[in-house]
């Protein structure tokens, strides 16, 4: 048996390829089968000058997914995906399949959800699981060949991270315990122990939340160093990021172009991150201040121009063809172009709508946006249309950020924390920081958060007993996927998602 991803070694030679029909063409005489196998996908041709009636038979009328065997020589065929054609000698069924819950037709997102466990198998969604792979393994890859420790840290935890609101909470015998929100006080501890230590791990958040950013359980990869400061850190994220999208994009070629992603920023990522203090990025994002000549609400209100003239124009092209349509007398074949292409056009045209009705709320929180508050998702996108490549905003107001961040010594309402916003509207992908390293400091910001002293006493024993600068980061798996396949939403990035109103299959 052979597999498809290995098809160009065996060209002009005989292979056995064992998957699922993923989609059916019939001609006179010919049979046109997709077989995915895991790997990929292959047109096999079936004649029926060559395979024996009953075989025929039964691939003319397979229903799709169902199990088989082709065997065939293989061609090289630059239109088919994958570059080669499986001209089939002999085709095996192994298991017939029920009648297939997904079909091409257009299915609402929902629907795809409760069939999450079948909906894997389809295109897009193989493509975005490749590339989840592949980004998986260039993480590994970025930290061991750095001389990072890779260590797991507890899902049972009885202490707070990441503020006491977003916690999942269980019963572990009789006492309460709460899901993991982040690894990184036990990786701090880690750090003191074996230096450059990162974690990969589920992370779980109860927030009520339904952006198209959150999911109740993820994946984060959180670094924790020690002796390192916010700008060995800022350091650390830059060149991590930028071997992490370069391997992607260099191996995940195919994934990408199933995806129809245009990768021209992905490209851009080797140039250094653009760096904002806090203020500088508020200043830049009420567009007080110009980035490099271009002002962040100047450009907002020239893309809502261009949405509306876009609008505009595939409203005008829908009406040609519904016009068209109406009158009549095609042939079944521009019909059926004509109807597709209206709906693809309708489809564009509602995603514009909610575009030109988003564009003039974010212009109005951007311009209205308090100094000392946090940035939401509306204004993270707004700030970073002004760059090509992800942007470093670091010196926090500390009310705002987490009680472990260290102060600055300049000022101590500032704390050093850095989030990473990835570019075309993304947002926050990483969030970091330099850690207070001194107990005293330490104590007072966990009294001020009102958290209980007594869960963070081993906490406090790294200040006890060597304390040093220490600084680290988290990056969201997930929303590295969604960047990098450009995805509107990120529940497509994992397996089988957890969100608020999401718990099967
Ligand atoms: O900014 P966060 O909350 O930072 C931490 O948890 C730190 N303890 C990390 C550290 O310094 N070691 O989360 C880090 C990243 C976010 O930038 C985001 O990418 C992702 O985790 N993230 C989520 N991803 C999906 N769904 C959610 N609900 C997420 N919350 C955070
Ligand atoms: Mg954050």
């Amino acid at each position: 048996m052979q597999y498809i991803q290995d098809l160009a070694q065996y060209e002009g030679q005989e292979v056995t390829l064992k998957g699922w029909a993923a989609n059916r063409r019939t001609g006179k005489g010919l049979v046109f089968l997709i077989l995915r196998d895991g790997t990929g996908f292959c047109q096999t041709v079936l004649s029926q000058e060559v395979i024996p009636d009953d075989r025929f038979d039964m691939a003319y009328k397979l229903p799709l997914e169902s199990a088989i065997e082709v065997t065939g020589k293989v061609v090289a065929d630059d239109r088919q995906i994958g570059g080669y054609e499986v001209q089939a000698t002999n085709i095996v069924l192994i298991h017939e399949a029920e009648e297939y819950p997904i079909a091409k037709k257009e299915h609402g997102v929902d629907f795809l959800m409760d069939h999450r466990h079948l909906w894997l198998r389809s295109r897009r969604q193989w493509a975005i699981m490749r590339v989840r792979n592949r980004l998986i393994y260039a993480i590994h890859n970025f930290f061991q060949e750095e001389g990072f420790v890779q260590m797991d840290t507890p899902i049972f935890t009885g202490n707070a991270v990441e503020g006491t609101s977003t916690l999942f909470e269980t019963d572990f015998y009789g006492q309460p315990a709460y899901l993991s929100q982040s690894g990184q006080l036990y990786g701090e501890a880690l750090a003191m122990a074996l230096g450059k230590i990162y974690t990969f791990g589920p992370t779980f958040r109860a927030e009520k939340s339904k952006t198209r950013r959150h999911l109740s359980e993820f994946w984060m990869i959180e670094p924790e160093m020690a002796f390192y400061d916010l700008e060995q850190n800022m350091d650390l994220i830059e060149r991590f990021m930028q071997h992490i999208v370069n391997d992607v994009v260099t191996h995940c070629h195919f994934e990408l172009e199933q995806l129809e992603r245009d990768t021209t920023v992905l490209k851009k990522i080797n140039q250094p991150f653009p760096r904002l203090t806090y203020d500088k990025a508020v200043a830049l994002l009420k567009g007080e201040e110009d980035w490099e000549g271009r002002n962040a609400i100047a450009l907002l209100e020239e893309d809502l121009k261009q949405v509306q003239n876009d609008l505009a124009e595939k409203r005008a092209k829908i009406e040609e063809y519904e016009g068209l349509l109406a009158k009549g007398g095609l042939k079944k074949g521009k019909m059926n172009y004509y109807r597709a292409t209206a709906d693809k056009l309708k489809q564009e045209v509602k995603e514009l709508e909610e575009r030109a009705s988003n564009i003039p709320q974010w212009i109005e929180s951007a311009k209205n946006f308090k100094h000392g508050n946090d940035l939401g998702g509306s204004d993270e996108t707004v700030l970073t249309r002004l760059f090509d490549c992800p942007v470093m905003v670091y010196n926090w107001p500390k009310d705002i950020k987490a009680f472990y961040m260290k102060r600055c010594e300049d000022d101590d309402k500032y704390v050093k924390g850095v989030d990473v916003l990835a570019p075309e509207g993304f947002g926050e992908i990483i969030g970091g920081a330099e850690r207070e390293n001194n107990k005293a400091l330490l104590i007072e910001r966990i009294q001020h958060e009102g958290l209980p002293m007594e869960v963070f006493e081993w906490y406090l024993d790294l200040r006890r007993f060597g304390s040093v600068p220490h600084a680290g980061f988290g990056l969201g798996l997930e929303r590295m996927v969604a960047w990098l396949c450009n995805l509107h939403h990120v529940r497509e990035t994992i397996p089988f998602p957890r969100f608020y109103g999401r718990l099967n299959p």
